[in-house]
């Protein structure tokens, strides 16, 4: 870790000396460290100001993501989620961070039934009666980002999808139970599997959540097959996603060939996710997005 001199300024911002600053709290990390834990870098440790500015981005995002549950209906297309997206996250400063992103083409992921995450919006994909849809709504405003996603149940949907959207909720504030400093990933990821487990479901391996604010995607990967007491150390300032995609039958997936982004359940049963993007705090956490 990379320490400033105990009179010089701290890297947190504060202006204060180091040694009445952060100090301590760096010295509580490296004591996790030595004992061979993964632990967070300060580039990961976000300053008050650079929250406040992460903050302002999901502001964006939850208008966005709420424009779209207010709107969205059996009968529109999926293109048009998009055309909502790009337009309102532009109009109120933003850029959708999913545009370009790594050659994704479109500026929102719409994932309906089968598929489990990074559908792409098309004109010829029409919503219809029975649907489940994720929409996944991501927001960079100068250079800070947010993310966070929803499930719309379309119309009537079945009993048994119903569950399955309300399981892929509640197992989020499952997690956030364990959510606090000092504690483990590990100790959030187990908590969501617990509970998936219980409930017949399975979570997917192979794709989770993210450390983001001054990037999309940043340290650390958030996995929710990993076990209690393991993964990294959360320390107050740290923001990451809780997103894991739960389907109704077993875990296994598979890429789209032709585009090279959409996920879908092996089995070609449903799958479900909410996501929302939280700051581990002084005495716990808060969400920042959903
Ligand atoms: N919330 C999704 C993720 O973090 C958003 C993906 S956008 C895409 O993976 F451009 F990568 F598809
Ligand atoms: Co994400």
């Amino acid at each position: 870790m990379d320490k400033p001199g105990r009179n010089d300024e701290c890297w947190c911002g504060s202006g204060k000396k180091y040694k009445k600053c952060h100090i301590d709290f760096d010295e509580k990390i490296e004591e996790f460290e030595v004992q061979g834990f993964e632990v967070p870098d300060h580039t990961i440790i976000k300053t008050k100001s650079q929250i406040e500015k992460i903050k302002e981005s999901a502001v964006i995002n939850i208008a966005v993501l709420d424009y779209v549950s207010e709107h969205i209906k059996a009968g529109i297309s999926t293109e048009e989620i998009n055309s909502w997206v790009n337009d309102i996250t532009y109009k109120k400063g933003g850029v959708p961070a999913p545009l370009n992103y790594e050659g994704f083409p479109k500026s929102v992921c719409t994932s309906i039934n089968n598929e489990v995450c990074h559908g792409i919006p098309s004109k010829d994909i029409i919503l219809k009666d029975g649907d489940i849809v994720n929409v996944d709504v991501s927001t960079n405003l100068n250079g800070y980002y947010s993310d966070s996603s929803r499930m719309f149940c379309i119309g009537n949907v079945s009993e048994e999808n119903k569950a399955l959207v309300k399981a892929a909720k509640d197992c989020i504030y499952e997690g956030l139970k364990q959510v606090k400093p000092w504690g483990f990933l590990g100790d959030m990821g187990q908590a969501v599997n617990d509970f998936i487990k219980s409930k017949g479901y399975s979570v997917v391996r192979e794709v989770g959540g993210h450390g983001i604010g001054l990037e999309f995607h940043e340290d650390p990967w958030v996995s929710y097959v990993s076990k209690k007491g393991t993964e990294m150390l959360m320390v107050p300032g740290m923001i990451f996603t809780i997103e894991p995609m739960i389907n109704m039958g077993d875990a296994d997936i598979y890429v789209d060939e032709e585009n090279g982004w959409t996920i879908y359940t092996r089995d070609g049963k449903p799958s479900a996710q909410w996501e929302i993007q939280v700051l581990v705090t002084d005495d716990g956490y808060e969400i920042i997005s959903y």
